[in-house]
């Protein structure tokens, strides 16, 4: 994402002046602001579509904002847009672009880029997926015996994992009754057992759902998922698995056939597949008109990102804005805070791709990264998050930066809706505003404490589409501030090396090998079985 030539961020003109900004903004008190300026509001807040974004309870002025504006053309935001949405090398330690933007454009869109070759196998493989998809929902993919596939548990980690687990929870209200849909992530042996507990091996399908195939996890799993099968006098397991991978070779290893293998390719990264074909699990669930849906989303925020002016573009803003509070004002966390149960899982899934792609301290040219990267992301849904950890949210001496996500509209008891509008709007309020009114300092609430709301019509596959599309970009904004790549992940291979190592060890396939004393002593314990 950096040029070879670019300077690091912090000798742009653009970051000094900001530097000199925020002296000035140790003064800033946002409920000041407010009173002064009616207008605060309505300058700073922008909407596209079903989503309206209100940013103007942040740490910011009409000057920070320009000032931020400047930093993004004096680090060539608009050509690192444009390099992202024409397939450049945007991710140059694993030499390739990353293409999920294509996986959600329509038909034609990205011919003028050279791309129309890799859009068309993608759609082919999309159709692919939806041709088995339609299959399934219409009870005609068998099992082994010849009964109807009723069950599908994706077995798969991280970005084969997270998505679609999102997917299906968040749009429950679209889940086609008599197919049940389960997930299997974990090591832990418990997580594939309990799955297994409540599958039927008559009508159980695994999607084994890996990008690389070569995910120790998600092998184990499956395996084991196999072997489960055939002891339970399964006579053709092939019948009741799937595979969602790039890795072809190693699919038809395992005994899945060419026509139960899905395809993504090496461009589109793994916390950026829920575009591709490993949303299977998630399209059985919704349904093929409602997972396109959900890429018409994304895609409109594609087209948004791509064309709207910085100053009226959402992620872009929303980006920079979190630069401003983390490099400038040291607030090293975000919250996510969706006030919508079916939403609980977002933050695990931001969490993969804020922090798997900017957690980085090395920018794209090899240099050591000068500034902070990526903030902590976390969060929890709202009101059960109000009562358990809005208390550091209000009080701690650590700042969060937070996002509020908020539906106008439940399918449900519309006074119990109006109450958590009221708690969402009431936590943002507190937290900028703050309260002298006590006495006592232990009631005391500095406020200045900065968010941004934002609203959607109802949480339907489209705007989910727009959601999770708005915080790539986002994501994206800030690493090419920053001059790092987003799209490798480097970072997790050494755990696993050792891990690797450490098992072998264990299983006394080789011979103990030196590792500092505590991970010997904590080896010696395991093996002595004693805590
Ligand atoms: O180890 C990290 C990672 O590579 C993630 O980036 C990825 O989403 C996850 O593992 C699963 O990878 P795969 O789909 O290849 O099994």
């Amino acid at each position: 994402m950096a040029g070879q030539n670019d300077k690091p961020p912090e000798q742009t003109a653009a970051w000094r002046r900001l530097a000199g900004h925020r002296r000035q903004a140790d003064g800033l008190r946002l409920r000041d602001e407010f009173a002064r300026d009616p207008g605060r509001a309505q300058r700073f807040s922008l909407g596209l579509e079903r989503v309206f974004v209100d940013f103007s309870k942040n740490l910011i002025t009409d000057e920070t904002l320009s000032l931020l504006l400047d930093l993004a053309d004096q680090r060539g935001l608009g050509k690192k847009i444009g390099e992202l949405f024409s397939g450049h090398e945007v991710n140059p330690t694993e030499r390739r672009p990353a293409l999920h933007t294509l996986l959600r454009a329509p038909d034609g869109i990205h011919d003028t880029h050279g791309l129309s070759y890799v859009a068309r196998q993608a759609r082919q493989e999309r159709d692919r997926m939806f041709g088995f998809v339609r299959k399934l929902r219409a009870g005609e993919v068998e099992g082994a015996t010849g009964r109807p596939i009723s069950r599908v548990v994706n077995i798969g980690i991280g970005g084969s994992d997270l998505g679609p687990r999102l997917l299906v929870e968040a749009l429950s209200e679209f889940h086609r009754e008599g197919i049940d849909i389960d997930f299997v992530a974990n090591i832990d042996p418990f997580d594939i057992e309990r799955a297994l507990a409540r599958s039927d091996p008559e009508t159980t399908l695994f999607i084994a759902a890996s990008k690389s195939f070569t995910t120790s996890e998600t092998l184990i799993n499956a395996r084991r998922a196999r072997d489960w099968l055939r002891d339970n006098g399964c006579k053709d397991p092939g019948r009741h698995f799937l595979a969602v991978s790039g890795n072809a070779a190693a699919v038809e290893d395992f005994g899945i056939d060419q026509e139960r293998f899905f395809r993504i390719e090496d461009w589109t990264g793994g916390r950026y597949s829920i575009w591709s074909c490993i949303g299977m699990s998630a399209a059985i669930s919704i349904g093929e008109d409602h997972f396109r849906q959900f890429l018409a989303g994304a895609h409109a925020l594609d087209s948004h990102f791509a064309s709207a002016g910085f100053s009226a573009n959402i992620p872009v803003v929303l980006g920079l804005i979190s630069i401003w509070h983390n490099n400038f004002f040291d607030i090293g966390a975000h919250a996510v805070i969706p006030y919508d149960q079916r939403l609980e899982r977002l933050p695990a899934y931001l969490g993969q791709l804020v922090m798997e792609s900017n957690g980085k301290s090395v920018g794209a040219d090899g240099g050591k990264v000068g500034v902070q990267t990526s903030q902590v992301l976390w969060g929890g849904a709202g009101s059960p998050a109000q009562h358990a950890v809005f208390q550091f949210l209000h009080q701690g001496t650590r700042a969060s930066s937070i996002d509020f996500l908020l539906p106008l509209d439940s399918n449900h008891d519309g006074k119990q809706h109006e109450l958590l509008v009221a708690n969402c709007l009431a936590q943002g309020e507190a937290l900028m505003q703050g309260s002298t009114d006590a006495g006592e300092p232990y009631r005391r609430f500095d406020g200045n404490r900065p968010s941004t709301t934002i609203l959607y019509d109802r949480l339907d596959p489209y705007t989910l589409g727009m959601l999770l599309a708005l915080y790539e970009h986002k994501t994206f904004v800030e690493a090419a501030i920053w001059g790092i790549n987003p799209f490798d992940q480097w970072g997790v291979e050494l755990g696993k090396t050792l891990a690797g190592r450490i098992a072998a060890e264990l299983a006394g396939d080789e011979a103990p090998g030196s590792h500092d004393s505590s991970t010997e002593q904590l080896m010696g314990r395991y093996r002595s079985g004693r805590a």
